[in-house]
Formats: C-alpha cells, structure tokens, sequence
C-alpha cells in the first residue's frame, strides 16, 4: 500500500478546445493512493492522505507530472531490428528488410530475446500496455505472452496469420493459422494480464480461405480484438484490389469476411473512401493512426481530425508501429501526429493529444474500465513525466507557465528522457531497468 505524491492529471473525453476543463481533472498538489496493483483513490493530496491508513509509505514525485501509462495501439514485437531500414515505400520495405527479419522468429531463443528487449523499451518509454504483432510462428506468441506475465503488464497480442506472398519461412495455412491462433488463445488469453488478438496480417498476405479462417475465429471469440492493417500506400491497395476483385474496395474485403467491429484494430486507414469511412463508423471500427511510420515509409497523411469532425464520426487511435515507425515514444509520436495536421491545415491541441495517448486509446482498445485514466479501482499502470528532463527542455520549461505549455513541451521536446518512473500494477519499473 503506496501513497504516490506528485501533480496528476486524467483525462475522462476528448477535449473540444483548449478551454475544456471539463474533459480531465489536474490536481497541482495530488495523491494516488494504490494497493494491490489498483488505485484505491485519487484526488488531492491532503484529501486522499485523510482516506488512507496511517503511517502509510509516501512516494514525493513533485514537482513532475503524473499521468496514466501511455497506451501504444499498434507495434510489431519482431520488427525492433527493423527500424531505420532505407526503403522507398512499403512493398519495398517489407520485402526487402521486414520479412527476412521476422524469418529470424522461427527460433525461439531469438524470440525470447528481442521479447525481453521490447518490454524493456515498452518501460523504459511509459508506455504501459500495447497491441502488438508477433511473428507468424506459435513460439513468437508464446514468447511474447511469457514475458507479459513476469512483467504483469496488460498486453494484446496476436500470432500474425499469412498464408502467401512472403517468403516461405513466414507462412502459414488457413488450417495452421486457424489451430495456432485458438492454441495461443487457449494458452495466454486471460492469463496474466493478457489479452490475444485475432491477426490477419492483412489483405494481401492472406487467401481468402485464410480469411474464412479468420472470421470463423471471430465468430467463435467474438470479445476478442481483431487487429489488422488498412489503406496504408497505394500500391498495396491496387494490390488488394487484384487479389480480391470481387470486393468493391479494401474495406469491403474486410467486411466481407465479417472482421469489422468495435474490438477491430484497423493499422494507418489513410486513403479511405467516403464510402469506406462510413463502414468504418458505422461498424465502430478503429483506424490506427502511425504517424512516424507514415512519414518515415512515406505512405501519406492521416486525416485525424477530418475524421473526428464527420457527420459520422470515425473511432480513431494512436500508435508507434514499430518498425516502420522510427520511435517507442509515443511523445515523439504525437508530436509527428502535430506536424502531420499541421500539414493539412489541421490543429491538434496539447489537450487532445494526451488524451489520445492515455484515455482515448484505452477507449479505443475498449479496455476504459481497465486503463487510461486515474480513476479509482483502475490497474495502477502511470507514469512520471519531467518536463525539464534534457538542458535544452530544461531552459524552455524556464518560460513555460502552463499546463497546455508544459505539456507541448514535453510533446515536442520529450522521449524516454521525460519519463521519470514507469509504474506496472503499482510497481516501479524503470529504476531497475
Ligand atoms: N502491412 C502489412 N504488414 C505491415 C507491417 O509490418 N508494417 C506496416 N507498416 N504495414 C504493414
Ligand atoms: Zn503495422
């Protein structure tokens, strides 16, 4: 049983302006009362010290921020070796650096390896719970699922199912990806904190029989996610096209075989239809905007606010996509979500932004309960954040001198260096690291 002392800040919705201080709580003297991997209360401290047994040990964090873990909506445990690979668009990129790499996962010491590294940086980032691919072999989900347990991070994951075009090291059957899927399943789902996503890499590498695979473990897992990439480059979408010919675009390929819904994961979503944004809204898909992926590949820019404003509205989620995506921060992340908007003559305030990393992709991973805010009888899953963590954002915080700014600091300025202290279900993970 901890008292966490320190300024705390929660969002409970998405912001509508700068102003709305409606859409979180910010205590500038708050507390954390946590026991048993939960928060027991939250609120000011003088208030939450009053609520809480005597004598019970203090942890002084001020004058840093605390905020819930960074919630990561998207990212390839097999690709750490992958990031920075020079390509020029993401058929090249795949072919020539990302499937070779993930090759290497058939071997499950390699595995278990890069898996310890991943939930090292997960750590050392703040970022507290992620939704990430594995490779196509059983090991590499068995793998990344163990070390989920000894870490008792809350994680969703998926054994990656592709049955053609990929080398013949990564492929798998409709019936293999079938019985490996509900084995892992079987195997991890619910155990620990783990949560196993359904995962068709996407259109192109799967048949259609692999798809009826999918969908008939959606139909049998229907609370399961489904995670999967959509409309990410041009070229794979003429390629889908192609290979599904009776679909009237991608989207429609996915609906076909029943895939869409709320628990649905759709990675990047940037060249849309209006025809497909409203099947998006009106299954409650989530699209997964990857921004360093997308500048980094190339693969165009995401409309985020254009689909937040719509008549129908899109579910929308953030996330790193390692390794196309160049950085495990979702700080640096969201400050390459900024830039994009900025691109299209867009604004993506301070405010949104960190709801978007914390609140809103627990929302969008339907894990809110769980998840993404501060609130009382959540996991105790938060981060320490210090906004003077480098010299040089040291001399800019001289001049900051409000929430909105300290936060657009640490968004433009802050990586791993910002994040003070990781906590796991109440426990300080990133001194040991
Ligand atoms: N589409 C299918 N697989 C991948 C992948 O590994 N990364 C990205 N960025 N897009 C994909
Ligand atoms: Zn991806």
């Amino acid at each position: 049983m901890t008292l966490i002392r320190g300024r705390t800040l929660s969002f409970n919705r998405m912001p509508v302006s700068m102003d709305d201080h409606g859409a979180y709580s910010y205590e500038a003297d708050g507390a954390l009362w946590i026991d048993d991997g939960l928060i027991v209360a939250t609120g000011r401290y003088q208030a939450v010290k009053a609520q809480a047994p005597e004598g019970i040990e203090e942890i002084d964090h001020r004058p840093h921020l605390i905020l819930p873990g960074f919630i990561d909506t998207h990212l390839h445990f097999p690709q750490m070796q992958v990031i920075g690979s020079y390509a020029a668009n993401l058929l090249e990129w795949l072919n020539t650096y990302t499937f070779p790499e993930e090759c290497r996962f058939v071997e499950t010491e390699h595995a278990q390896r890069i898996a310890r590294h991943f939930f090292d940086e997960m750590v050392r980032h703040g970022t507290t719970t992620a939704a990430a691919y594995c490779s196509v072999h059983k090991s590499s989900a068995d793998a990344f699922f163990a070390e989920a347990v000894r870490r008792n991070m809350r994680m969703i994951a998926g054994k990656v199912m592709m049955d053609r075009n990929a080398p013949q090291g990564l492929l798998d059957t409709p019936q293999m990806g079938y019985d490996e899927t509900r084995a892992v399943i079987a195997e991890w789902h619910g155990k620990g904190r783990n949560h196993v996503a359904i995962t068709p890499r996407f259109a192109i590498t799967s048949t259609p029989g692999q798809m009826s695979a999918a969908q008939a473990l959606v139909r049998e897992f229907p609370d399961l996610h489904v995670q999967t990439h959509l409309s990410e480059n041009r070229d794979e979408i003429d390629f889908t096209s192609s290979l599904y010919p009776e679909a009237c675009d991608y989207t429609d390929v996915y609906a076909r075989y029943g895939l869409l819904g709320p628990k649905t994961l759709l990675g990047h979503c940037i060249h849309l239809s209006e025809r497909e944004r409203d099947v998006m809204s009106e299954t409650g898909s989530v699209a997964v905007h990857c921004p360093t992926s997308n500048l980094f590949l190339g693969s165009g820019l995401f409309p985020l606010k254009t689909l937040l404003r719509r008549e129908k509205p899109v579910r929308v989620a953030v996330a790193t996509d390692i390794g196309g995506g160049s950085s495990y921060s979702m700080l640096r992340t969201m400050d390459e979500a900024y830039k994009i908007q900025q691109l299209l003559g867009e604004r993506l305030n301070p405010f949104e932004s960190f709801y978007l990393m914390t609140a809103g992709n627990a929302q969008a991973l339907s894990l809110a309960d769980r998840i993404g805010t501060l609130e009382p009888g959540t996991d105790a899953d938060f981060i320490v954040l210090n906004m003077a963590a480098t010299p040089t954002m040291a001399l800019k915080a001289e001049v900051v001198n409000s929430l909105a700014d300290e936060l657009f600091l640490l968004q433009t300025m802050g990586d791993d260096r910002a994040i003070v202290e990781t906590y796991v279900a109440g426990m300080a993970m990133k001194a040991g690291l």
